[in-house]
């Protein structure tokens, strides 16, 4: 191989190359998978997105779906539903040889409780009352940000094997969303949630290596944002499903002195996906959130 040759091969468009991959993107409707989606389909991707409200998904394929090299495929799902994840996998499994990229986003968050009490039954109250913090809440939590993760993965694999096989020098890719909320020893005032995203982060290792054992050639990663503008951090989007978040809110919070940005989502999302000698890894891109918290 000549010393040009070479050269080429550190092209952008080599080395972050996502044209003709079909992608699903679990919550792409808005926030991070939002940005997960549009990273991937700009780049020429083919790109489910799902979520509970298609309203949300057909504003953003209306949107961010027209004049891209790739494309934007609504369709609505619950990822807390085993019949649902099934009917979803029959219905790419009808469309596409192969699936390359998983990003398995869908989440929420659980009720805020507060944690600075001092004294031990004002922080009993806080913790243990009704009002706050179900174990129905716990559990609806973890369903959501753990339990799916494990069987949406689980149903694809076989169509993520295939993207591995029918592409010479592609390895298929699982990426769970967590959070830095599942590796900072705070609790944000939202135990459920980060003990939730804890165990996400655990369950990508876990996955990763034993689809390797396996002998599956699928990678499994996990991207831990910090704080991005969505409709969890925002409450609400606007008429372009966007989300806003004021930066002066973060200028003491976090070293960048800002919330995370749709390219910074980019980055990640397309290093992820395109890296072929990442696996099992933590992929945090919070600012320097974590740097400033400490860890567990
Ligand atoms: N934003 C942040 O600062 C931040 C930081 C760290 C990690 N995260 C993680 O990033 C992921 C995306 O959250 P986000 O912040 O972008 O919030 P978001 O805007 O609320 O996005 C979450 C998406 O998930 C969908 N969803 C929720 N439950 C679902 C279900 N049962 N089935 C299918 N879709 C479901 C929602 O759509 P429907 O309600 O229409 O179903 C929504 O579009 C989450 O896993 C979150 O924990 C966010």
């Amino acid at each position: 191989m000549s010393a040009e040759q070479n050269n080429q091969r550190f092209q952008l468009e080599n080395v972050f190359n996502v044209k003709g991959r079909v992608a699903l993107v679990t919550g792409g409707g808005s926030g991070i998978g939002l940005m997960a989606t549009q990273a991937l389909a700009v780049n020429g991707a083919t790109v489910y997105i799902t979520g509970r409200t298609g309203e949300k998904l057909d504003r953003v394929t209306e949107l961010y779906g027209k004049n891209i090299p790739g494309q934007i495929i609504p369709l609505t799902s619950d990822v807390t539903s085993k019949d649902s994840i099934a009917q979803l996998v029959k219905e790419i499994e009808s469309k596409e040889k192969a699936l390359h990229i998983l990003i398995n986003n869908a989440g929420i968050s659980s009720n805020p409780g507060n944690t600075d009490a001092e004294d031990p039954k004002q922080l009993q109250q806080e913790l243990f009352q009704d009002s706050i913090s179900t174990f129905a809440e716990w559990e609806s939590v973890y369903r959501t940000n753990v339990t799916q993760a494990f069987f949406t993965t689980a149903a694809f694999l076989p169509l993520l094997q295939k993207g591995t096989d029918l592409d010479h020098g592609w390895s298929s890719t699982v990426i769970n969303i967590t959070s830095i909320s599942g590796i900072v020893k705070t609790s944000q005032h939202h135990f459920a949630y980060n003990a939730s995203k804890a165990a996400a982060i655990h369950l990508s290792t876990m996955l990763a290596h034993e689809i390797a054992s396996s002998g599956l050639k699928i990678r499994v990663n996990n991207i831990a944002p910090g704080v991005f503008p969505s409709e969890m951090t925002a409450k609400s989007s606007d008429e372009n499903q966007k989300s806003a978040l004021p930066k002066e809110k973060y200028e003491q919070k976090v070293p960048a002195n800002r919330p995370g940005k749709d390219e910074d989502m980019a980055g990640a999302v397309l290093f992820a996906a395109a890296n072929q000698y990442l696996n099992g890894q933590t992929v945090v891109v919070d600012g320097g959130y974590v740097l400033a918290a400490g860890t567990v």
